[in-house]
């Protein structure tokens, strides 16, 4: 029996299926980017079927007058951007201290002073889960139309049991109305919240005893993350929160080496942690560590840029041969921009990647980050149907063109994101 088509894609210029080699990529295998040229594709059931020459599709799938056809002109077309580090489950925009920022306060004393992420979590713990839900989906409606179709969701503003359920309850919530894949992570260690200030330990017992089991309990996180940074956690604290977040069944994530060369990078390793993620300030043996394990490098290079700070070392980590994702950080304290097209021009022209690098961290390396294999960030039988229309014609304009994404439409489960918002 053949499978059938409910979205035929014809006159594809430039396919970037990102099929082959086994995934995270390293090395070689992230410098090239799989493609097919003057093809077609066939999605059915939220799945590609097949990608390929019309005519060859044709004897695999089968189509009737109830399939839709959208030919792309000769178009690019590549896998949905996978952002696999972001912050929309917040109240509150924080303009006000970007703009102290503009006039010359620092990002950390900021939040040493009470500001920074503790300014969020008041208004957060004040805001209704309606406000909640209104900025996830203002952010995810503005991700959406910059090509991201997968995006990993942290908690981490309300830093107690009722708003940190909440806030992913409102996440768990709108996943299921929502075009996009949401996944949810877990980052009650953002921050020691101000009930617990100097007390660092005693909250870190507090979530594991009561609230990653509630979050366990309702399946509300795949990950835990945590914030290991002078003036946060320790990587002692940080070794022993994810080590027993672990055995709880979580995948681990860490915000490591952002603003000092605290060995966080180790730590991911040694719990084998999904992704370590910032790594600005990582050192060269933590360098070689990471690129001798499964962990995931991932460089937001849109924070380095907002708090001007230095860009992380993309082509050290590349060349020792890790696995590099990138992705947003989207966050109203030190990264506000939800999009992956601007973190792809910026990982090429400050991080030293190549334009085919930068695309794989943007997909493949991103999914795999997130435990998603070849589900995401591919185009290849099998994989969900999410995927970018360019108003390109060469994979490489997706870099050159800084800031202005230049898309066409945007497919989710094999449906054009286009007919979805018309018919809500
Ligand atoms: O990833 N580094 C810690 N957390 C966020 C910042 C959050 C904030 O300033 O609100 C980050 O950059
Ligand atoms: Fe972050």
């Amino acid at each position: 029996m053949t499978d059938r088509a409910d979205l035929l894609i014809t006159n594809i210029g430039e396919l970037v299926t990102m099929a082959g080699t086994p995934i995270p990529r390293r090395g070689e295998d992230a410098r090239s980017i799989p493609l097919s040229r003057d093809c077609a594709l066939a999605c059915g059931g939220g799945k590609v079927l097949g990608t390929g020459p019309l005519d060859d599709i044709l004897l695999t799938v089968s189509v009737d007058q109830d399939t839709v056809e959208l030919d792309v002109s000769g178009r690019l077309v590549t896998p949905g951007f996978v952002d696999s580090h972001t912050h929309p489950l917040y109240y509150g925009d924080r303009q006000d201290e970007f703009a102290m920022r503009a006039a010359g306060a620092d990002y950390e004393e900021i939040a040493a002073s009470g500001g920074g992420i503790l300014n969020s979590v008041r208004r957060t713990r004040e805001a209704t889960s309606e406000q909640l839900r209104d900025t996830l989906e203002r952010h995810l409606y503005t991700m959406l139309t910059h090509g991201t179709t997968t995006v990993e969701v942290k908690s981490g503003y309300g830093l107690d049991l009722e708003t940190e359920l909440r806030c992913l309850r409102v996440a768990a919530e709108l996943s299921n109305e929502w075009p996009q894949t949401i996944l949810r992570t877990f980052l009650g260690a953002h921050e020691v919240p101000r009930e617990f200030m100097g007390r660092a330990d005693d909250y870190i017992e507090y979530i594991l005893e009561e609230v990653l089991p509630a979050v366990r309990e309702e399946g509300l996180a795949d990950f835990v993350d945590i914030f290991c940074e002078k003036g946060v956690f320790t990587p002692e604290q940080s070794l022993r929160y994810l080590k027993k977040a672990v055995e709880m069944g979580f995948g681990a994530r860490i915000h490591a080496d952002e603003f000092h060369d605290t060995g966080g990078a180790a730590v991911a390793v040694e719990v084998g942690a999904f992704s370590a993620d910032h790594l600005l300030s990582i050192s060269e043996d933590n360098i070689a560590r990471i690129a001798g394990s499964s962990t995931v490098a991932t460089l937001l290079p849109g924070t380095a840029l907002f708090l001007g700070k230095p860009f992380p070392p993309g082509r050290r980590l590349l060349d020792a041969g890790a696995a590099v994702a990138i992705a947003t950080d989207f966050n109203p304290g030190s990264c506000f921009c939800e999009s992956m097209p601007f973190m792809v021009n910026l990982a090429v022209c400050q991080c030293g990647f190549t334009v085919e690098e930068a695309i794989t961290a943007a997909t493949v390396n991103a999914a795999a980050s997130l435990g998603m294999g070849t589900r995401k960030g591919t185009l290849a039988r099998g994989s969900d149907a999410d995927m970018i229309i360019w108003d390109l014609d060469d994979y490489r304009g997706i870099a050159y063109h800084m800031a202005i994404p230049d898309i066409a439409d945007v497919v989710v489960s094999g449906q054009p994101v286009s007919t979805v918002f018309e018919e809500s």
